[in-house]
């Protein structure tokens, strides 16, 4: 999909399948348009608690270091070295260190000199992220989904930490819209949370298929269980990439890799205050549902691999219904749960990010060459 070009029409709901799950160009508008500036999970804030503790990860396709220094500001950049090589400098998903060689030619890294970079922001627990120096609204706050969010979450504790020590980390040969699309408003999923499946997870008995409704919001899109006293998020999607399973009190980060190759980060969450047998329990529900080999996952990732290959060699329009509000006094919009009112709210998102987005410009947040000859190696 070239520039000004639109893969999905937000008025008819039209989509075409292979300008947005499998175009080269789309992927590079999207590393630039939606994944720099967002806001990104990188894990539990204890992470980047101390000085020097540095996190390596993905926003997207990029490469991102976070690292604390003796100052005590964390900073945020591209982790790469300047140098000709243009070496990773962390290499390890994590650690703690106040300098990081770089292997290529030797120059020496420390946080101090990461430069001015993108922002930090903590939420319960959560440490959160952006590459931009101006990033959008922090979505977790401030939004009607951030609510849903804050509801789900106090069901867990007030902050919250992974119940490993860090997220499975797994691949899918499809495009990441398949599963952000689908978290937004997922019946498949709730009908195969059969009884007998129920039992397996250990799920309280309520449970156990609840009626449901989809709500929308600026900044993400749901199904939730439609309970008088507290609706609550059965899946959902915080735009543009942080998708949650509430029958499991999980979160899952699909980072692009490519058109047709995705990242899934899969983090189980659980009070700080648990022990090891309930961090036991949480991460076996995840990993028995969705954990790279879970019952829900691997039909899921089918279902996503053959769309993306679909998109690839036989590409034919597709239509989202439209839907109509319900009222419900609760914050977002609501519509019937068999609609596709939360597909639609997502690529109506996605289009509109790649529609406003500055033109592309050489990324300015690498770290800093050495200022003088004694700096490096
Ligand atoms: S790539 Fe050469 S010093 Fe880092």
């Amino acid at each position: 999909m070239a520039e000004g070009e639109q893969a999905f029409d937000a008025a008819s709901g039209r989509l075409d399948p292979a300008a947005a799950y499998a175009c080269p160009d789309t992927f590079a508008r999207e590393q630039h348009a939606i994944f720099d500036p967002a806001w990104q999970l990188v894990g539990p804030a204890e992470w980047l608690a101390s000085p020097g503790n540095y996190v390596n990860t993905r926003f997207g396709a990029r490469p991102v270091l976070l690292w604390r220094g003796r100052d005590g500001i964390a900073r945020v950049t591209e982790n790469l070295c300047p140098g000709i090589g243009g070496k990773p400098l962390a290499k390890a998903g994590r650690g703690s260190a106040f300098t990081i060689d770089c292997a290529c030619h030797g120059w020496r890294h420390t946080p101090e000199r990461l430069g001015p970079g993108g922002q930090l922001r903590e939420y319960r627990g959560l440490l959160f992220a952006s590459l931009s120096t101006d990033p959008p609204p922090f979505p977790c706050t401030g939004d009607a989904f951030g609510w849903h969010l804050g509801a789900m979450l106090d069901c867990i504790a007030e902050t919250v930490t992974l119940a490993g020590e860090q997220p499975l980390e797994w691949r899918v040969a499809a495009n990441w819209k398949l599963a952000a699309q689908q978290f937004c408003g997922d019946m498949a999923r709730r009908r195969l949370m059969a009884d007998d499946l129920h039992e397996v997870l250990d799920l309280p008995p309520a449970w156990s298929d609840p009626p449901a409704l989809q709500l929308t919001t600026p900044a993400g899109a749901a199904l939730l269980a439609d309970e008088p006293a507290l609706p609550r998020i059965l899946t959902g999607t915080l735009f543009p990439n942080l998708c949650i399973d509430g029958f499991t009190c999980s979160v899952h980060l699909f980072n692009p890799l490519d058109p047709a190759l995705t990242q899934v980060r899969s983090f189980s969450l659980v009070s700080p205050a648990a022990d090891a047998c309930e961090r036991r329990a949480a991460l076996r529900r995840m990993t028995l549902l969705f954990g790279p080999t879970g019952f829900a996952s691997m039909a899921d990732a089918d279902c996503w691999t053959a769309a993306t290959r679909n998109a690839q060699l036989a590409p034919r329009p597709v239509h989202l219904a439209d839907a109509v509000a319900m009222t419900r006094n609760m914050p977002g919009t609501v519509f019937p749960a068999e609609s596709d009112a939360g597909q639609r709210a997502f690529l109506g998102w996605w289009q509109q990010q790649l529609d406003c987005a500055p033109a592309p410009r050489e990324q300015r947040l690498r770290v800093a060459a050495p200022r003088e000859a004694s700096d490096a190696l």
